[in-house]
């Protein structure tokens, strides 16, 4: 691909503007040679302003999302996308969540320019486990496990029941939640059908990876292939 589009296609700036940068000077080699429209380099050798530029499509990331961000880009307010640097948002193909957390569900979400992995991902048919864990109001009772894991249980406005969903009690008033599906406010609406109340929920892990210790909430970073491996496997 040539340098103008390459660069215009991850956000750093119109065609125009980046043509402009070229030509001042400002995308270099690994060597801090300056380089031209044509140079023939790697993706891997081109700095902007000095640093590495991002990845090419695709590209999947994860972010520890924190509290009182919503994951659209259209909601009013705060969003997971602010969490990004600016140029994200210019990017072609441009990065959706994989599924979408609350306003006020915190822990690791995906996001993804390749339609086929979103897809893959979030289908109930590749069943690609998300586990949760919900704080309550109230001390459990005993009986949600059962009902959760019973593949009979119904959520109000739903036409259909939900996939057995196991549960483990962690504490008195405290579960991890493992659902095949992903359903509006599935977690909450599924403890309130049992006469709870959700304070907190925050998402650990999609099929085999975890959220890692060391990503601070608010954080985010490139998922790696290996890590891919573990999310479908
Ligand atoms: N279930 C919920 O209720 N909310 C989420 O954000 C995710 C799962």
């Amino acid at each position: 691909m040539k340098l103008i589009k390459l660069l215009a296609n991850l956000g750093y700036g119109s065609r125009k503007e980046v043509q402009a940068m070229i030509r001042s000077g400002r995308v270099t080699d690994a060597e801090g040679n300056v380089i031209g429209e044509g140079a023939p380099v790697t993706h891997e050798e081109i700095r902007f302003r000095g640093e590495p530029i991002d990845p090419p499509a695709p590209l999947t990331i994860l972010l520890n999302k924190p509290d009182g961000f919503t994951c659209s880009s259209e909601d009013p307010g705060e969003t997971i996308y602010d969490l990004l640097p600016e140029r994200f948002a210019y990017r072609k193909p441009g990065l959706n969540s994989i599924g979408r957390l609350d306003k006020d569900t915190t822990g690791l979400l995906l996001m993804t320019d390749d339609g086929k992995l979103l897809h893959r991902i979030i289908h109930p048919k590749h069943g690609c486990l998300k586990a949760y864990h919900a704080i309550l109001d109230r001390p459990l009772e005993g009986h949600e496990a059962e009902r959760f894991g019973s593949g009979a249980l119904q959520l109000q406005g739903d036409n259909k029941p939900l996939l057995p969903a196991p549960m483990e009690m962690l504490g008195e008033k405290e579960a991890l939640v493992t659902l095949h599906e992903g359903r509006y406010h599935q977690v909450r609406r599924m403890f309130a059908a049992v006469g709870n109340h959700v304070v907190a929920l925050k998402r650990l892990s999609i099929g085999g990876f975890q959220l890692p210790a060391d990503l601070e909430e608010g954080d985010w970073r490139v998922l790696t292939p290996e890590e891919l491996v573990q999310v479908l496997g």
